[in-house]
């Protein structure tokens, strides 16, 4: 969470400061502000609002060198007093993401120095120890890096001194930084989209790296204090493709790209005539022939991909195979099996909760580790034995789309190769799942085409305040997901059921006010569906059944139906997913909310 920008040039570095905010507006909302030197003078500006409200605050300024922050608030509520940048008496101003843990005690010792703290958060300690360190004589480097030592916690961040007009330090542990290399001019970001519209040349920075970020030149420093020369790259994001083009918001913008996101995502099995297990890494054949069951470790929108892949795990590839919530599970004691294939699932790699997952069931004696990622440089990709990366493309909207449908897609090769490696995948049954992968761009566009039938269902939403999402099998994960995506962006209260639980108590909520939204493949389990679903229409309920062209459920009063175009067997869950985050997507401009930057949300959850 919370996004960092630096710049240091021969220009006016205000206009990239704030471009670059608004583009790492995503890792949180709540507040923004920028500093930059002027005259020997740290100018600071802070809202606490968007960067939008930042931008009109600082028509005024400028200078050559300045940092910027977007904050999600960990400590201390949204107020400008707690917004970035924090200063140390007009000397040192610092930009922070990630938590300081040991923030109580260095604060404590820090005041009874005599530094005056004006904030509630952790970041204002790094100010003061940056300038006890510096005003010994120190240069900014020396004193920053002398600062990092007594840290505990996650950080990247950006420094500057008054006195220093020619340099900016930054440095990052346990949070993603990046240095974006210009001509007579460099800059720095929690991500490269902050990044594309001044340079497309980067170095992705190691975990304990320091960096001298001058005009001219920049120095890197390794965690162990020593220089060090790390890879120029050149990033293969476009400008356009985390631009907002036509569409109204970048949730809408990713939906639609799901067909192309899903065909890049196939590229490595597309012209295969077959599927081979060195698709998640050299070592992933000799690796999955020694595993006997799955642990699939995830949050949110990913957690959901992963119990998706359970049925396919068991069913397909007849592989034992448990899912859990990532921060459920570092925190209890679980009984290791060391035969176990651990796999992360993540788009942005860097949540704290699903890192730590891993670490932890590292520290148990799994060796077998899989991260399954939509971000290449990611520390989850890094930290894995066996790495796949879907190829969603940028993600910006909060609420995860493309990026579940790859991980799907993704999860959904695992099953074949894992099936495969178990002599339970004929060659015929292996071209048909490798043929209706092909086909499933094509089936996920003509989902899309039903755009404008499922904007008019959502008309009738605009007054609701609950919702009830059933599935069963397979389906039921897309419940949940379908629920998830309405409650975070439209604020209705949302639950999804296994539709046989819905007799065991939610059936209690169902009155005409409570809309119950079903998903139903044309399935083993759609006799049952049906019956759960008349059991809804006996109590008034107002059903939204989105069924598959042959269910032959119809429409009568009180039930709407969605047919969808044709029946994906088992990639299903996919083609169920799109109209869910459609009907999500139109509920909320319904409601009026901010679709991309939902209220309290962030899309990265960097912190516990
Ligand atoms: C946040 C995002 C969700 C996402 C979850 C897990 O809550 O808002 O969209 O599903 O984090 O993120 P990850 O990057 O690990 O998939």
């Amino acid at each position: 969470m919370c996004g960092i920008v630096g710049a240091v040039a021969q220009r006016n570095v205000v206009p990239i400061l704030l471009e670059g905010l608004q583009r790492l507006e995503y890792r949180g909302y709540d507040s923004a502000g920028l500093v930059v030197l002027h005259d020997g003078l740290l100018d600071r500006v802070r809202s606490n609002g968007r960067v939008a409200e930042l931008s009109e605050k600082s028509a005024n300024t400028q200078g050559l060198l300045g940092i910027a922050h977007t904050r999600w608030a960990t400590h201390g509520v949204p107020s400008e007093r707690n917004a970035h940048p924090h200063m140390s008496r007009n000397l040192i101003g610092v930009v922070h993401n990630g938590i300081i843990e040991n923030y109580e005690s260095l604060r404590t010792r820090l005041t009874a120095e005599g530094y005056e703290f004006t904030s509630d958060t952790d970041t204002e300690v790094i100010a003061h120890l940056v300038h006890s360190h510096y005003v010994l004589g120190n240069t900014l480097l020396a004193a920053t890096q002398a600062a990092l030592t007594e840290l505990v916690g996650a950080y990247a961040i950006g420094v500057i001194a008054s006195d220093n007009a020619d340099q900016i330090i930054c440095a990052r542990r346990g949070s993603p930084l990046l240095m974006g290399i210009g001509i007579e001019e460099n800059f720095f970001a929690s991500d490269v989209s902050a990044l594309l519209p001044v340079t497309s040349r980067v170095v992705y920075l190691e975990e304990g790296d320091v960096v001298e970020v001058g005009r001219l030149a920049y120095q890197i420093f390794a965690a162990d204090g020593n220089p060090v020369d790390r890879p120029v790259q050149v990033s293969e994001i476009s400008n356009e493709s985390v631009s907002l083009g036509n569409y109204r918001h970048y949730m809408q913008k990713e939906i639609h790209e799901q067909p192309q996101a899903i065909a890049d995502t196939l590229e490595s099995v597309c012209n295969s005539k077959s599927i081979v297990p060195g698709i998640f890494g050299a070592e992933a054949a000799a690796s999955f022939e020694s595993i006997d069951s799955i642990l699939i470790l995830a949050c949110g929108t990913s957690h959901h991909a992963g119990l998706v892949a359970r049925y396919w795990l068991e069913e397909i590839a007849g592989i034992q195979c448990t899912v859990e919530i990532a921060s459920e599970y570092r925190y209890r004691t679980s009984v290791p099996n060391p035969k176990a294939l651990v796999i992360v699932l993540s788009q942005s790699g860097e949540t704290a909760d699903t890192l730590a997952a891993l670490n932890h069931a590292k520290a148990l004696g799994h060796t077998h580790t899989l991260a399954i990622c939509n971000v290449p440089e990611s520390a989850l990709i890094r930290l894995s034995q066996l790495r796949f990366l879907t190829r969603a493309g940028p993600e910006i909207g909060v609420a995860s789309t493309k990026a579940f449908t790859t991980q799907l897609v993704a999860l959904f090769l695992l099953t074949l190769v894992l099936a495969k490696q178990r002599g339970r995948l004929t060659p015929e049954q292996e071209q048909q799942h490798l043929h209706a992968l092909r086909h499933l761009p094509a089936a996920t566009q003509k989902v899309l085409d039903l755009e404008p039938q499922i904007a008019k269902i959502a008309e009738h939403f605009a007054d609701k305040q609950h919702a009830l999402f059933l599935g069963r099998g397979l389906h039921y994960p897309i419940a949940l997901e379908g629920a998830l995506k309405l409650k975070e962006i439209s604020y209705i209260h949302a639950e999804a059921y296994p539709a046989g639980e819905l007799k065991h108590g939610p059936l209690a909520l169902v009155d005409k006010d409570m809309p119950v939204i079903s998903v139903a493949p044309n399935d083993v389990l759609l006799e049952k569906l049906k019956s759960n679903l008349q059991e809804v229409r006996a109590r008034g309920g107002e059903l939204y059944v989105f069924a598959d062209a042959d269910t032959h459920i119809r429409e009568t009063d009180g039930v709407h139906i969605l047919q969808m175009p044709e029946h994906a067997g088992y990639l299903s869950p996919i083609l169920h997913t799109i109209p869910l985050q459609l009907l999500s997507y139109y509920v909320a401009l319904q409601k009026g909310t901010d679709v991309d930057k939902p209220r309290n949300l962030a899309k990265s959850v960097t912190v516990e």
